[in-house]
């Protein structure tokens, strides 16, 4: 009885590890074949290179091609995601690491469909669910314009991504599920304005990724559009839809500002918004930032809710702490100071429901910024040493009172957690 059992075993066993083994040598054989391609040569006019330029701009390629100072779009930037560390490619025309063998088909597919030339499938790191409708002769002037830049011989080097997300083969499942749904719009419009802005925001832009919530396997959910997504990095992510930003006092022209400078009445970027800033939004056209503004509101944009000065009780010592330790920079009445300390008075982050990026300004500081809009602005110093839980949640309480119209208190726990996540 045994015997027979065993050998029927050996068998299918022989038979699997075949299947694995042929598999693996099909794929090695695909690699090996796309290796060798042809190293491209492209010819382009000259508006093609222009538009290939600015299109690289408003879809942001640098944030994750090239390193802080390093050769432009030589790849290496380390992403954190919560499956590992991945890195953004090479993608000069270096023929060995970069894309030098990829024809513009190779170069659509990689962008709208996540499929590398060797049909090995992308990461969605690569932001492809965003770039799905990117435009044809879009990508052909990126193209272009990319394979004009210096090759650069520089290997890309090893993610560090956990099992079992480390097996791309299941990221042809995941694709599958999640990469060909359509993004809902965030607001309503018809205008030849909003429909550039939506292009601009939920393709080009990829806005999105990062301003609308996930699912547990990593998916955006296509219906929540730029919702916000407080389970993103150090700080929250904004909700951007129209109600959102009315809520917090957005209209269109403190938007732009936003955008084109960093600085408005509402908010100075950080964080990740400030590279957002300084390597895309500030760099596009006026008209472009107008149809960006117009999308994110929508072709009737609601009003912008008006400050008020929540009712509530007027607590001493919070008040006391904003003198002693905010005062001399924000102003007696948190109106700051013109191109050196932003106004806390109106502000966006007392404005917000979730106190998350307030409490973590006020932990951490904020460091200097280099950003367009701005003469001179300093460092913004951090209290986590200064203020305990209790004080921070009190202070936060009472500027959320006084400059943002929220009279719900800030509890000494969330205070805790966000410090707690600081040193993880
Ligand atoms: C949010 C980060 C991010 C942005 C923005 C981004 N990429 Fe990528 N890109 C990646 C990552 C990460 C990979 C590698 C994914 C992997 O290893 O599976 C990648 C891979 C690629 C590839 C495939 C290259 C290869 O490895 O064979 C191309 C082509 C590419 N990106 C082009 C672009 C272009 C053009 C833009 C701008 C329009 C852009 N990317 C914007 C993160 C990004
Ligand atoms: C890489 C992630 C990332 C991307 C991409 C991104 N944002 Fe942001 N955005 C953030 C973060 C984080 C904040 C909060 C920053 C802060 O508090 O200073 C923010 C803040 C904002 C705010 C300010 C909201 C407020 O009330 O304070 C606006 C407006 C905004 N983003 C618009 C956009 C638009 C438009 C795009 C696309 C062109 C975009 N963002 C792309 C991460 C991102
Ligand atoms: C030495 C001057 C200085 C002091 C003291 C200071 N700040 Fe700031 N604060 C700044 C500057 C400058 C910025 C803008 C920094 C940036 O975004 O790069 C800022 C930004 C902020 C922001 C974010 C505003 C926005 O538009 O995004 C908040 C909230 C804030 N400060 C709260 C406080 C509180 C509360 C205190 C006291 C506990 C305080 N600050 C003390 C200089 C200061």
């Amino acid at each position: 009885m045994k015997r027979p059992f065993a050998r029927r075993a050996a068998t299918w066993l022989a038979v699997i590890v075949v299947i694995v083994l042929l598999v693996m040598a099909a794929t090695a054989v695909s690699r090996w074949w796309h290796a060798r391609g042809p190293v491209q040569k492209v010819a382009a006019t000259s508006e093609q290179l222009q538009r290939g330029r600015y299109l690289v701009l408003a879809g942001d390629c640098a944030a994750c091609h090239t390193v802080e100072g390093g050769a432009p779009f030589a790849g290496g930037v380390p992403l954190a995601s919560p499956f590992g560390t991945l890195h953004g490619t090479n993608i000069t025309p270096d023929p060995e690491h970069g894309i030098g063998r990829y024809t513009a088909d190779d170069f659509f597919n990689a962008l709208t469909t996540g499929k590398a030339r060797d049909g090995h499938p992308l990461y969605p790191a690569m932001p492809y669910v965003s770039y799905r409708h990117m435009a044809r002769a879009d990508s052909d002037a990126m193209y272009a314009w990319l394979m004009q830049q210096p090759a650069v011989n520089r290997p890309n080097p090893r993610n560090d991504v956990r099992f079992p997300a480390n097996i791309r083969t299941f990221l042809h499942g995941w694709k599958l599920l999640f990469a060909r749904r359509d993004i809902h719009p965030a607001s309503q419009g018809q205008s030849a304005q909003w429909h550039r802005g939506r292009y601009l925001v939920d393709t080009l832009g990829h806005c999105g990724e990062c301003h609308t919530p996930r699912g547990v396997l990593g998916q955006l959910k296509f219906d929540r559009t730029l919702h916000g997504n407080t389970d993103f990095g150090r700080f929250a992510v904004p909700d951007i839809t129209p109600a959102g930003l009315a809520g917090r006092g957005w209209d269109a022209t403190m938007l732009q500002q936003y955008l084109a400078t960093g600085v408005s009445p509402r908010a100075v970027a950080s964080d990740e918004m400030l590279k957002v800033v300084n390597l895309s939004t500030s760099r596009l056209a006026a008209a472009d930032v107008a149809a960006i503004a117009a999308y994110l509101l929508g072709d009737r944009p609601p009003a912008p809710k008006p400050f008020a000065v929540a009712a509530a009780t007027d607590d001493a010592p919070a008040r006391r702490t904003y003198f002693d330790l905010c005062a001399g920079c924000h102003g007696r009445d948190g109106e700051g100071v013109p191109n050196v300390t932003p106004n806390l008075r109106g502000n966006s982050s007392p404005r917000e429901a979730d106190p998350h990026n307030l409490i973590v300004a006020i932990l951490d500081g904020l460091p200097v910024h280099e950003l367009p809009g701005i003469a001179r602005m300093q460092d913004m110093p951090g209290f986590a040493d200064e203020l305990d839980d209790a004080q921070i949640a009190a202070l936060a309480t009472w500027l959320r009172q006084r400059y943002g119209g929220q009279d719900s208190a800030v509890q000494a726990s969330a205070v805790r957690d966000l410090r707690d996540a600081d040193h993880h």
